[in-house]
């Protein structure tokens, strides 16, 4: 039985197929042809069994119409990146834009209409919100985290959520780079003490970075690309990773965290925050560290025991410390926040010397900001306009090649579905009629996604293949593109 969303949905979508009965679609005059940040993936060269036609590797791409475009509604919040507008808008979407978030009872009255919401950090989409959201397909979260979202209720619902976990890995790297400069020369100390007119010119176990050794554990996105950066400042750079990876430019890797803390002057972490992780560094490897060196934490605020990186300090273990991340963090922007009330030790370590402390601003940038406007906003169209779910943090990703302007009778069947035993067999009878030209789906956890191009569909025939889909026991919600 289909869900009353999927009911819902099904007379939404039923009527754009209707819709189309009458419409001519007009393809190459679509917005989405003018868009220049869709990748539109050359498409293989492949005979259809009728021997009708060959599309060659640079056959342009074919927008695909999912409803009559303006018909697409976009809800924003919490004033995302104009970035984002401007290519949601260029789609030709109604996009309804508000600066802040809304509340519950506004919320849940806005998003029973959308099809897609793009939020940041403050507005919680909870179960009770998403039971609302008839016409939803998707949601983008305008950050990294995605916890703001019950992404398991929503992957329920058929909804993927998108989300930006690498755009601001440039300004992560280069906060760092400024780091590891202000600790070697104390800058936070001296501006401390001339703001309170305390002139203090001190050379004193202050050093130049040049030839020093740097030690980066994890060797991601952010570990990377701030091994290039120190590289360029005349830094030796060794890393430490899980994986094996190929080191850029004469950064080594090493094998063990024992032997990176042994050899490094500067230790920065940029691993995720997993069991594993966990205090990572504790009494045992601050132990480990060169007497003098210095640790700087831009990852995620339980991966360093700060009772132990305190004791460290105290006794000169360590010469200073950067944290830009902490176990608990203050939800809002306000004085006396960053007490002993959030986290017990608080006091103790703004007192110590040479411990720069900055609110999670790691990846706080202009830059970044329009990074997370375009992607997360790309991710939303290459998922409303071609079924793409590459990315999606609660989903299957699956993702096929487009379709071409010379393919004329194609649908693109996007068929979410239970991952149950059968579901293959049942779909492939119902197209069994048709020619499947390409086929792929995956599956996580219960949920399920098959994409399939299905060719020499006729308008009568699209009514009746998703009429089909949508009366199968596994159904959770399916679209057609054509
Ligand atoms: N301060 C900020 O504002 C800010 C901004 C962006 C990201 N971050 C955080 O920075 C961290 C790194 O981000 P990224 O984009 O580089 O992630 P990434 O996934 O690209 O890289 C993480 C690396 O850590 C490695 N790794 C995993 N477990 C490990 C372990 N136990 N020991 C050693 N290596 C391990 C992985 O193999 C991977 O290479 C994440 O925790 C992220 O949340 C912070």
């Amino acid at each position: 039985m289909a869900s009353p969303q999927n009911i819902v949905n099904a007379a939404a979508l039923q009527k754009d197929i209707v819709d189309s009965f009458s419409t001519s679609v007009t393809i190459s005059s679509s917005p989405q042809q003018q868009f220049s940040y869709m990748s539109s993936s050359p498409t293989n060269s492949f005979m259809s069994p009728t021997g009708r036609r060959l599309s060659t590797s640079c056959a342009p791409a074919k927008a695909l119409k999912p409803f009559s475009t303006g018909d697409v509604k976009i809800l924003l919040l919490e004033n995302v990146n104009e970035t984002a507008i401007e290519i949601l808008k260029g789609q030709g979407y109604q996009v309804e834009f508000h600066k802040t978030s809304l509340p519950e009872d506004e919320l849940i009255e806005k998003i029973r209409d959308v099809h897609a919401i793009g939020i940041r950090s403050k507005t919680k989409l909870t179960p009770k919100i998403l039971a609302e959201a008839k016409n939803l397909v998707t949601i983008g979260c305008f950050c990294i985290g995605t916890n703001q979202v019950d992404l398991e209720y929503a992957a329920e619902k058929g909804i993927a959520v998108f989300n930006s976990p690498f755009s601001n890995s440039r300004s992560v790297a280069e906060l760092v780079i400024a780091e590891i400069i202000c600790l070697s020369r104390q800058i936070g100390d001296r501006s401390i003490e001339l703001h309170t007119g305390t002139w203090n010119k001190v050379s004193a176990r202050c050093w130049e970075i040049r030839g020093k050794t740097l030690g980066i554990i994890g060797y991601g996105h952010i570990g990377s690309q701030l091994s290039v950066l120190a590289e360029s400042m005349g830094m030796q750079v060794i890393y430490y990773d899980v994986l094996m990876i190929m080191g850029l430019g004469t950064a080594k890797q090493v094998s063990t965290l024992n032997e990176l803390l042994n050899k490094s002057d500067f230790v920065t972490l940029h691993v995720p925050e997993i069991a594993e992780t966990k205090n990572m560094i504790s009494t045992e490897q601050f132990n480990q560290m060169k007497n003098g060196s210095y640790l700087i934490n831009a990852s995620r605020g339980t991966v360093i025991d700060i009772p132990a990186l305190i004791h460290a300090r105290k006794t000169n273990k360590i010469a200073g410390a950067a944290i830009d991340v902490y176990p608990n963090e203050p939800a809002k922007n306000g004085a006396d926040l960053f007490s002993n009330e959030l986290n017990t030790w608080a006091t103790e370590l703004t007192s110590l010397s040479n411990i720069i402390l900055t609110p999670h601003i790691g990846g706080s940038t202009e830059e970044a900001q329009s990074a997370i406007g375009v992607e997360v906003s790309t991710s939303l169209v290459k998922y409303i306009n071609e079924g793409s779910s590459v990315g999606a943090v609660n989903f299957p990703e699956v993702s096929l090649r487009s379709l071409t302007l010379d393919q004329d009778n194609h649908v693109r069947v996007l068929y979410i579905h239970k991952n149950v035993p059968g579901v293959l067999r049942t779909v492939n009878e119902i197209f069994a009629q048709h020619n499947i030209d390409k086929q792929f789906s995956d599956s996580r956890g219960e949920i399920a996604y098959l994409m399939a191009d299905i060719s020499d569909v006729d308008q009568a025939d699209r009514k009746s293949l998703y009429q089909q889909l949508l009366q199968t026991p596994f159904n959770i919600s399916t679209r057609l593109l054509y």
